[in-house]
């Protein structure tokens, strides 16, 4: 296929960086007693020394300044059984927690069942960075949970791994 070289518009952003396969995480905090969580696939590894990993919450998302706010939280990486579970953090508002098992992680945050892997966290930094923002956050704990196949997102729909 030919290269093409298209005008920079948000669609064409979306569309081009759709080719980056990722994986897919849920974010998680504990409000007092209430459950909040948001998907997230912008979730990035940063440094070893010190641990730090970063991920973009929209400006639009009503659950990360929530979020921020708690300063305390967990990153849950989606395994591939996890698909309508993300769809419905996918969505703003409502109580996304209905019907998912999930239970305080170390840090307090919810640990969602079934996923791949987890990552607690506190924000080490956040940067302005036109709609999104960019957190970089200090991990405060790590867990691999089992060795499932990863959910993967991928020219905006849902696909699993398979090895070479
Ligand atoms: C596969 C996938 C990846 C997503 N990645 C991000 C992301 O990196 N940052 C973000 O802010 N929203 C992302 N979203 C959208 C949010 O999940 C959605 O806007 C959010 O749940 C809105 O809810 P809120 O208002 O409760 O924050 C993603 C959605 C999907 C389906």
């Amino acid at each position: 296929m030919a290269a093409e070289h298209t005008v920079l518009d948000p669609r064409t952003m979306r569309d081009v960086m759709g080719n980056f396969c990722t994986g897919v995480t849920v974010i998680t905090a504990l409000d007092g007693g209430d459950p909040l969580g948001f998907a997230c696939q912008s979730f990035s590894s940063v440094s070893l020394d010190p641990p730090l990993v970063s991920f973009c919450p929209a400006r639009t998302s009503t659950t990360w300044p929530k979020i921020r706010e708690i300063g305390t939280f967990a990153i849950n990486v989606l395994a591939e059984s996890q698909r309508t579970l993300c769809a419905a953090f996918a969505v703003s508002g409502g109580n996304k927690f209905r019907g998912i098992r999930w239970a305080p992680g170390d840090n307090g945050a919810p640990a969602i069942e079934g996923a791949l892997a987890r990552v607690e966290a506190t924000i080490e930094n956040e940067v302005d960075a036109g709609d999104h923002t960019i957190v970089i956050a200090r991990v405060t704990g790590l867990t691999t949970l089992h060795n499932g196949g990863p959910l993967l997102f991928y020219r905006g729909e849902y696909g699993h791994y398979s090895r070479m």
